[in-house]
């Protein structure tokens, strides 16, 4: 019997990612295909870089996308960087960053972590001292960790890794787009992130920025990477001038970034963070208003990715079936030590916006046999 054509459910996405995918990206990636060696292909190229330039606050010449999610990006970043041998010191609060210590290991890395109960972040001493005391080679951190909610501010870890000559990493999959990532002002050498969150494009690509400091590290690099399809030199050849073959470029894909990345700089990076902000502080006091508290302190939590914790007793894998099934949104939880403890709710990109807020508050008192979230929320908005 030959199979009807696939129409997927009406979903509203609030999860840590995907987020809502803009009607015009969408159109964006209906437009015809153009050969990866294209002259007008070039062009598309050219302005991601441009627009990226722009999302991640940057000059860095070196500032692409690679194919591949998120972990394509954080996969790039160690494969090129570190090596047999290199030491590797990581910021270990989440789930993300044993991401990162484990493709280290793979690599044959010293690692050094220093951990922190998920939820929680480094202050600048915390920060300094470990950084010090290890003189690494390479440091990294996440700067938004999805499956906690927290936000890692850069300063004092990008100071101190430059201080001991120290390339420094920042995972940026929750940030960029949503909130400030300020690649050059905090002077982060590389940046990595993934095209379904913030950014509200589908996932498929990993935008990914090189400091010149990393760049001139990745040119003199004299053994070859082990992987042969994230080398970021021949991916460079390719985007460089010579424009040298390397692989297939996912052409439909630049396309809807192209055109995501265009609708953040129509909207313009400031009232898109303000954006993110104010649902975020909406959502927020609907949670509080509820009787529930967040699991991050208020100066360290994620306006995108919000952590709200569930009542004792409370089936979190219940009530998100309920949020799916009866209302159509899709949220998760949180896994690890935060299993069964927390709701993680993305209001990332375009699912960033005021109706989703109070459809979610609206669902989660009915779920919850609470209420005065809506009414909450809504004062946030009026103010
Ligand atoms: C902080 C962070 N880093 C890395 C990743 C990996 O990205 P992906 O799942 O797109 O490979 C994610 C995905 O959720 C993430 O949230």
């Amino acid at each position: 019997m030959p199979l009807e054509v696939y129409q997927p459910p009406h979903r509203i996405l609030l999860g840590p990612g995907p987020s809502m995918v803009d009607p015009r990206v969408y159109q964006a990636m209906a437009s015809p295909l153009v050969g990866h060696t294209d002259p007008a292909f070039f062009e598309v190229l050219s302005d991601t870089s441009e627009l990226l330039r722009y999302v991640f606050g940057t000059r860095n010449e070196f500032t692409i996308a690679v194919p591949g999610t998120g972990s394509a990006g954080m996969e790039a970043a160690v494969v090129n960087f570190v090596e047999q041998g290199t030491k590797v010191a990581v910021f270990a609060n989440g789930f993300f960053s044993d991401r990162f210590t484990e493709m280290c290991r793979r690599q044959g890395a010293s690692i050094a972590r220093l951990e922190k109960p998920w939820g929680e972040v480094y202050s600048d001493e915390e920060a300094e001292s470990f950084i010090a005391k290890e003189s690494p080679d390479v440091v990294m951190f996440v700067h938004a960790e999805t499956s906690t909610g927290a936000l890692q501010s850069p300063a004092a870890i990008a100071r101190a890794a430059r201080a001991c000559g120290a390339l420094v990493v920042a995972d940026c999959v929750t940030s960029l787009g949503g909130m400030p990532v300020e690649v050059d002002r905090h002077g982060i050498d590389i940046a990595y992130s993934g095209t379904q969150k913030c950014l509200s494009a589908p996932p498929g690509l990993a935008p990914i920025t090189l400091s010149a400091k990393a760049l001139a590290e990745l040119r003199g690099r004299e053994s070859s990477c082990v992987s042969w399809y994230l080398d970021l030199k021949l991916i460079d050849e390719y985007w460089g001038k010579s424009h040298r073959y390397h692989h297939t470029t996912p052409i439909t894909m630049f396309y809807a970034v192209r055109e995501a990345l265009r609708l953040c700089r129509q909207e313009t990076l400031e009232i898109r963070f303000a954006r993110h902000r104010l649902n975020h502080l909406a959502f927020v006091a609907g949670i509080e208003a509820m009787g529930l508290s967040m699991h991050v302190r208020p100066e360290h939590r994620l306006w995108t990715l919000n952590t709200p914790r569930l009542p004792a007793g409370c089936d979190d894998g219940a009530v998100r079936k309920r949020l799916l099934e009866e209302f159509g949104i899709e949220v998760l939880g949180g896994f690890g030590p935060l299993a069964g403890e927390i709701l993680r709710v993305g209001l990332m990109g375009a699912s960033s916006q005021r109706s989703y807020v109070l459809l979610l508050l609206s669902a989660l008192e009915t779920c919850l046999g609470r209420d005065g979230a809506v009414r909450a929320a809504e004062s946030v908005y009026c103010h």
